[in-house]
């Protein structure tokens, strides 16, 4: 029992050929793919076809077919109802035990809550899956914004064994079945310090933005005197800044209305203070400040953003529930007792 890791940093559970983190180098590679190349040209269907090992295609006319059966079967949910929570309730529901209708449900919940409509849209089962996310959402679909909803998508869809991805092998290796895997995966991302973190992030920049009295990073440094932690900097695992971070930065610059100076200057000034107080930890931006920019110039409302965080990993879960079903070993760790 000696060697305990608490909370198994740097612990190897599995081999896995789907994605590739760096954290010292700040690389990110998808199916062979750097992020970086992959977010600027792919679509949700491309990323979907590398890691379900279908056609673009296949996958364009599978998810069609997935959203329209989705919402035949799939309850409204109310308002008032948090999209994370909704989200864990329609995928625990009894339902076809596939990974297309898994995505689509995903989909599906999401579009509908963020549009706070009562009926959910119908999908159009021709459309390109991040076209119909924006259309059912009720917001804006130009040509700009289907492309930065996809560079978002495929930037996000998988890296490495994360938590929630962690969470939903977990359950693979003990030959569950795959819509438990992905409730698994829902109930880690739905934390702020996974998925969840976002949201928080514009209620920092917000509440920055509107105290034009108080410089950056004295704001900063009251919230750090306080015990709490700047959302959107650090990471488990890179020590340099989050290559997802370059690349959503680089969309925000393509639509209009995106806050990114502000983002920047916060950026920096966090980084800058939270060197200042942990000298031997480099803690620098992570793909979530830049998400919430992003989110937020495609005109989705903060509460959607741990949701439309989990249409893009749904598909890195149900590929990494594949390959444990394929290759993994039960995974079954120990603890130590100290009662
Ligand atoms: N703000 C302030 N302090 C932070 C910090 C942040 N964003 N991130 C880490 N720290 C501090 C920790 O409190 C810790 O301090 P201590 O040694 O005095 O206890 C120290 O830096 C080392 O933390 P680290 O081991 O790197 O954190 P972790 O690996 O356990 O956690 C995160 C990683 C991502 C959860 C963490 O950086 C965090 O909470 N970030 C904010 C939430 C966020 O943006 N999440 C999205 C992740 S993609």
């Amino acid at each position: 029992m000696d060697g305990m890791n608490n909370g198994l940093e740097g612990v190897v559970v599995a081999e896995t050929r789907l994605s590739d983190v760096d954290g010292a180098r700040g690389r990110l590679v998808l199916r062979g793919h750097a992020v970086e190349e992959l977010a600027h040209t792919a679509t949700f269907e491309d990323v979907c076809a590398l890691f379900l090992d279908v056609t673009p295609a296949q996958a364009r006319e599978r998810l069609g077919a997935a959203r329209v059966a989705a919402h035949a079967r799939l309850p409204a949910y109310s308002d008032d109802v948090e999209p994370m929570d909704a989200l864990r309730a329609a995928l625990a529901r009894p339902g076809p035990d596939d990974v297309w209708s898994c995505i689509a449900e995903v989909a599906l919940v999401t579009s509908q809550l963020a549009s706070k409509r009562r009926a959910p849209l119908a999908p159009d089962a021709r459309a390109a899956h991040a076209h119909d996310v924006l259309r059912m959402s009720g917001v804006d679909t130009s040509d700009a914004h289907v492309r930065a909803l996809d560079a978002y998508f495929v930037t996000v869809v998988d890296h490495g064994m994360n938590a929630s991805t962690f969470a939903a092998r977990v359950v693979a290796s003990m030959g569950s079945d795959l819509r438990s895997c992905v409730v698994a995966g829902i109930g880690a991302l739905k934390g702020p310090l996974h998925g969840g973190a976002p949201g928080p992030v514009l209620d920092m920049l917000d509440a920055i933005a509107s105290t034009p009295d108080v410089p950056p990073s004295e704001w900063l440094l009251r919230e750090l005197a306080a015990g709490r932690r700047i959302m959107g900097m650090g990471h488990r695992v890179y020590r340099v800044r989050d290559p997802r971070a370059e690349v959503l930065e680089r969309v925000c610059a393509s639509l209009q209305g995106a806050r990114l100076e502000l983002g920047r200057v916060v950026e920096r000034e966090a980084e800058r203070l939270l060197a200042e107080r942990h000298p031997g930890r480099a803690l620098k931006a992570n793909v979530e400040l830049f998400t919430a920019l992003l989110l937020d110039a495609l005109g989705f409302a903060r509460a959607s953003f741990t949701s439309l965080f989990a249409c893009a990993r749904v598909v890195g879960w149900c590929a990494h529930v594949g390959e444990q079903r394929q290759t993994g070993r039960l995974i079954r760790p120990a603890s130590r007792y100290v009662g």
